[in-house]
């Protein structure tokens, strides 16, 4: 079975990492610290990255497409970044007290990023949407959060709802979704309070908003749905939610922990909407734990401790110096044509694959936009959350170890992410790795794959292109 070769190979090749695992598992439930670098049978242990590359426990070598989630923007080790954390580190590793770095990348945000005029600190994207989220209830004396099926902020309460449902909870319908605890232990009390939109679907958003309009405080969403899949926003859909939030006196929320890196200010330069807040991160640490929300000065206001309500934001670490210098060092490397060339070689890695898998008779899609992509073994592309779920898990399972086998890192979900050592050389060699791959296993997979769109019902998306058809 080729599943039991892709999967042999991999068990041969790892065995370090498989008695760190074990000894992992005694420890650390489930032997992890992290649901995202979690793989079964177990993930593989990585020792050093360098440029593109990373060396695992075992010594072996491979193409690193994941980048910590998209964080690594430079790849590992870039060299302006080490030097900035050594000459810091040498000065000591946090203090009581702010530094100077602090003001210089908060400065290097605000130049980019359209709508954020004034910008705080955090250490997780999980904390910067839950202070933006917070911000937006003061700002406007309004309890309820609307968020998008599917999309994803992080774990604090309110991020948890309907981030990931898989439709065994009542999850109403495509276009008025019901909210979903994305676990057990939740608080209960943000089912009522979250209003859940569907994503690329503008006409029901509008009319789920109307109903909610005295209580809604703000709209969050990724301009691109990121960890479901790099569902790119249909034509006109941001705008309109721009449009209706400003109607209803919402914030409008974008969380751009990914997709900043899609533009020099990030995806709202990219498609021309100025939200009222943002949320940051990855990019901006360079690769240490570095959040952010900015947005428009009047509300970030809120936050000044010198008002005698300003809203409070501690935290140990917030603005640490090494994460600011990193950072620093990071975002000035990133010029407008470093931009270009990374979106390029994704545009062109994106046209490969999917010519590579159509080669293969493979109903595969590959969505995304430049440097972000996302593989999905669906018949037609996505354009929302409930559509990737008729991906079929077991042959992306496969493929992801098998490309592992080939030397090839990409994230589990199928999700790949580039860095700017990947050029031309690196593109050549990935789409080489897939083709080995697919010789081994495209037989099986077409023939499961085919049999399983065959009983798709209704059929996975019929698009129209445009978010808003009724309005
Ligand atoms: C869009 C988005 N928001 C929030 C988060 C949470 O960030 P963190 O993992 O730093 O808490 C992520 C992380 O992947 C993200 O992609």
């Amino acid at each position: 079975m080729p599943h039991q070769s892709e999967l042999d190979t991999y068990l041969a090749q790892t065995s370090t990492s498989r008695a760190l695992s074990d000894r992992a598992r005694a420890l650390l439930p489930g032997g992890t610290t992290r649901d995202s670098t979690f793989r079964e049978p177990y993930p593989i242990y990585i020792a050093s990255g360098a440029g593109a590359r990373i060396t695992d426990a075992d010594g072996r070598s491979r193409l690193d497409l994941i980048v910590n989630y998209t964080s690594l923007i430079l790849g590992h080790c870039h060299p302006a970044v080490m030097a900035a954390l050594t000459e810091q580190i040498a000065k000591s590793t946090s203090f009581a007290a702010p530094t100077a770095a602090e003001v210089e990348l908060a400065e290097e945000i605000c130049a980019r990023v359209a709508s954020v005029e004034q910008v705080r600190f955090s250490n997780s994207g999980t904390e910067a949407t839950m202070f933006a989220l917070r911000l937006a209830r003061a700002y406007t004396g309004r309890h309820k959060i609307a968020r998008v099926e599917g999309g994803y902020h992080g774990s604090h309460e309110h991020a948890s709802v309907s981030s990931k449902p898989t439709g065994e909870d009542d999850w109403g319908s495509a276009d008025r979704p019901r909210p979903v605890a994305d676990s057990r232990g939740l608080d209960r009390s943000v089912l009522t309070s979250t209003i859940v939109l569907p994503f690329n679907d503008l006409a029901h958003c509008r009319q789920i908003l109307a109903e909610n309009a005295e209580d809604v405080a703000a709209v969050i969403v990724e301009p691109m749905l990121g960890k479901s899949g790099m569902i790119p926003p249909a034509e006109g859909f941001l705008a309109g939610l721009r449009e209706i939030t400003q109607r209803h006196g919402m914030l409008l929320i974008f969380d751009e922990i990914m997709t900043l890196r899609l533009a020099p200010g990030g995806a709202q330069q990219r498609f021309g909407i100025t939200p009222d807040l943002t949320t940051m991160g990855k990019i901006i640490g360079g690769g240490l734990p570095v959040a952010a929300f900015g947005g428009r000065a009047d509300i970030m206001d809120l936050m000044n401790p010198r008002n005698r309500d300003g809203l409070p934001q501690a935290g140990t670490f917030n603005g640490f110096p090494l994460g600011m210098v990193a950072g620093l060092a990071q975002m000035r490397q990133l010029t407008p044509a470093v931009y270009d060339t990374l979106n390029a070689t994704g545009d062109n890695l994106r046209d490969r694959l999917e010519r590579t898998f159509a080669y293969y008779e493979l109903p595969v899609n590959v969505t995304g936009i430049g440097s972000l992509l996302h593989i999905h073994f669906t018949p037609t592309a996505p354009g929302t959350y409930r559509e990737t779920l008729t991906t079929d898990g077991t042959v992306l399972s496969e493929f992801v170890t098998g490309m592992l086998n080939e030397g090839v890192a990409l994230a589990p979900r199928g999700m790949i992410a580039l860095s700017t050592p990947i050029g031309e050389a690196e593109v050549a060699e990935t789409i080489a790795a897939v083709e080995r791959v697919l010789e081994r296993n495209a037989a099986g997979w077409r023939q499961r794959l085919h049999s399983l769109a065959a009983h798709l019902d209704p059929p996975a998306a019929a698009r129209t292109g445009s978010a808003d058809v009724t309005a």
